[in-house]
């Protein structure tokens, strides 16, 4: 397929229906090889529908998939020991360890060194653990175990669907080191989140997704980089009068009123210039009640997820101005 150099994973038009509902809308998806592709969605979009289509545990109605540089197609399961997944709650014997369980494992797939069980429990921290039964495993270890067996035959594409699900902070923070290093290595990791924080400290490449359609695409830096966005509070019935005063520091297409009836209006505009946006309102006389400042990518998933912080409700917006200077210091961990 032209256009699809260098992807090691592509879709297009991928469509999927469970009955009457419509959970992949025409989706493509342009992943390029050797990243951490972070797959953003709300809940509901699509996420583990398109992971299981990509694994082939179920048929898209349509549409193709590309899989590391060719077509994948049904009865190409076969193919799939290129890739390692997560994608369901992955099942071990629960009266064995975790070692045991992957050697079991390693003996009913590809044949694979036995030293390479030994390099997939360091890369999954199980080392200390590996001769538990799984049994006493909390969810995240479990979680862990997972993510080692989904790297047992040294895959070069790697698909995980909610990893972080389960996990403590001090787990999430490992596992984005081991999947940085994964991609640092040269595999591609496809690795998907509903919260905007977990995706934003791991990935390369982000591709949010809503309602079965891909809404944004593009390296996780430049969509950062984009203008920022300041949201102000006014009172409701002065929210013509703000948006008239702010008129000379943004174009129209970058004032929008976002709630009308709480008085809140959004300007797109770097963040550091708030204070200016505040300074003009008080200059007309018009007192902010609340001001924020973000980046577009936060508004655009706040949207997405209806109003819903992407780390936890209300005020996830605030504060994260200096977002484009790196990762958001303290925020977003609790899964
Ligand atoms: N087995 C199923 N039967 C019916 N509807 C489903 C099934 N699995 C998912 N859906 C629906 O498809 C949509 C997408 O779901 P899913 O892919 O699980 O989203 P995500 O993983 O992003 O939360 C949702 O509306 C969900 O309710
Ligand atoms: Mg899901």
């Amino acid at each position: 397929m032209s256009g699809m150099d260098g992807l090691a994973l592509a879709t297009r038009g991928l469509r999927k229906s469970y009955g009457s509902r419509r959970a992949l809308d025409g989706l493509d998806l342009s992943v390029p090889a050797g990243v951490v592709y972070g797959f953003l969605g709300p809940n509901g979009a699509g996420k583990t529908t398109t992971m299981r289509v990509l694994t082939g545990l179920i048929h898209a109605d349509g549409g193709t998939v590309e899989l590391l540089g060719r077509p994948f197609k049904r009865g190409d399961r076969h193919r799939l020991f290129e890739v390692g997944a997560l994608v369901e709650a992955p099942t071990f014997y629960p009266y064995l360890s975790a070692r045991a369980n992957l050697r079991e494992l390693a003996a009913s797939g590809a044949p694979v060194p036995s030293k390479r069980i030994e390099e997939v429990l360091d890369l999954a921290g199980l080392c200390d653990r590996a001769n538990d039964k799984v049994q006493g495993y909390s969810m995240g270890m479990k979680q862990r175990l997972g993510i080692a067996a989904a790297l047992l035959s040294d895959p070069k594409l790697l698909l995980l669907d909610e990893p972080a699900n389960g996990l403590d902070p001090a787990g999430i923070v490992a596992m984005r080191d081991t999947l940085k290093a994964l991609a640092s290595q040269g595999k591609t990791v496809f690795v998907s989140s509903h919260l905007l924080a977990e995706i934003q400290v791991m990935a390369d490449v982000v591709g949010i997704i809503a309602a079965g359609k891909l809404v944004r695409e593009g390296p996780l830096k430049e969509l950062l980089s984009m203008q920022g966005v300041v949201k102000v509070r006014v009172r409701p019935n002065l929210v013509d009068a703000a948006i008239e005063t702010l008129a000379p520091l943004a174009p129209a297409e970058r004032l929008t009123e976002t709630d009308r009836d709480e008085g809140w209006l959004a300007v797109r505009l770097a963040t550091d210039r708030a204070e200016e946006v505040n300074q003009k309102l008080a200059g007309a006389g018009i007192y902010a009640s609340g001001l924020e400042s973000g980046t577009d990518l936060e508004m655009l998933f706040l949207e997405l997820t209806g109003g819903q912080g992407p780390s936890g409700g209300e005020g996830a917006f605030v504060g994260l101005g200096g977002l484009n200077g790196g990762a958001p210091a303290g925020k977003g961990t609790a899964a």
